[in-house]
């Protein structure tokens, strides 16, 4: 890897994550090419297939591989031959606890000429990001079975909840809001705190206290069913909100389908840390529509959240003109190019959306 080069990981993954990461990549060679930046992209066969030839999930030396790049970019996971839950623990969420990505970046924007399900709104109402936190609550692992099989099972799944783990993701998310800087201005933490008064009780007592310290950001809190409620009745009124894991990984798909569907919506696992001696964490994104098995190989999938994400990466790892280069286009291409965002009813194959994007930078 050059000096200067951006060096990146492509673990395109199962079902259709080849083909949608393959736009991805072109989208990433053209803007390169315009904003004259040089890259290097190494590509990992991790996923389900080989998996079921080597029974291996991510290979011995896998993980220092990835800390040796700048960032990540996954496609999918998820093979209709490996049980659910195999390839998502042994993959993402592994990579997710491992590489410390403890921010979960999930921007929820209604792109020109995307449908909504949402009677008479449009992009200027939808336009908010959920922080979710993402390494920590029922996502640990921590729990068992007691008499596991009959009559008397007792299956126990613990929330696990740290100061730290809370804090550094509040913190990340009130710096998030600042530098937005909407005229809203307002991040507004969603938890419940009525019923889970233990852990959410820190969450609370913790996010009181980081406000403090940005007195310029204003704040609100939400039960995590009644931001059910708001985010379908008024979306307008989000800004940014911070939430914890299994919260947040519910909020997001609500904030997917409202944003268009998975055929757009992309995230980020962020882990923003600088060690001691300069090195950066190492951050993943990833379109979130899943690997859609069916569609495979048939030029139908969307490969938009897959050049979202690709936009995100950009400007994560130090390219935001390049980043704001590629939301233009894609912009451009909702609105104007495609009939819709559905795997196969978009007016176009996958390759030709891909090549409208690229067309479009
Ligand atoms: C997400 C996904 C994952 C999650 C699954 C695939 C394990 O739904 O990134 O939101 O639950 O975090
Ligand atoms: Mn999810």
């Amino acid at each position: 890897m050059a000096a200067g080069t951006l060096s990146i990981a492509s673990i395109p993954g199962d079902g259709t994550g080849p083909e949608v990461t393959a736009e991805a990549m072109k989208v990433l060679s053209a803007v390169a090419k315009l904003e004259g930046f040089s890259y290097d992209v190494e590509t990992l066969d991790w996923g389900g297939d080989r998996f079921l030839r080597t029974g291996e999930i991510i290979p011995e030396g896998g993980l220092d591989l990835l800390r040796g790049k700048h960032a990540i970019f996954l496609g999918a996971i998820g093979h209709p031959g490996v049980a659910p839950g195999i390839l998502e623990k042994g993959l993402l969420l592994e990579l997710r606890f491992k590489l410390d990505q403890y921010v979960n970046l999930r921007p929820v924007k209604l792109l020109p000429g995307v449908e909504t399900p949402l009677a008479g709104r449009g992009p200027k109402d939808i336009d908010f990001v959920v922080v979710r936190e993402n390494t920590e609550d029922l996502y640990c692992g921590v729990g068992g079975h007691l008499k596991k099989g009959t009559a008397d099972e007792v299956a126990v799944q613990q929330a696990v909840y740290t100061r730290k783990g809370c804090e550094r993701c509040i913190r990340w998310a009130f710096e998030y809001t600042r530098k937005r800087n909407s005229p809203k201005k307002t991040l507004t933490l969603v938890a419940k705190t009525n019923v889970l008064t233990f852990g959410h009780d820190l969450w609370w007592r913790t996010f009181q206290e980081v406000a403090r310290e940005y007195p310029d950001v204003k704040t609100d809190y939400n039960h995590v069913d009644a931001c059910c409620m708001w985010m379908v009745k008024n979306p307008e009124a989000y800004d940014v909100i911070v939430t914890t894991n299994m919260f947040g990984d519910i909020i997001t798909d609500l904030g997917g389908i409202i944003q268009g569907g998975m055929g757009v919506a992309a995230g980020g696992n962020l882990n923003p840390d600088v060690a001691s001696d300069g090195r950066r964490g190492v951050s993943m994104f990833e379109p979130m529509g899943g690997s859609a098995p069916k569609y495979t190989g048939q030029d139908v999938i969307n490969p938009i959240a897959a050049i979202n994400a690709m936009a995100m990466l950009l400007e994560h790892s130090g390219q935001p003109a390049a980043a704001a280069r590629i939301d233009r286009a894609v912009a451009h291409v909702t609105g104007t190019k495609m009939k819709g965002q559905a795997a196969g009813k978009m007016g176009h194959g996958t390759k030709a959306v891909g090549d409208l994007v690229v067309a479009s930078l």
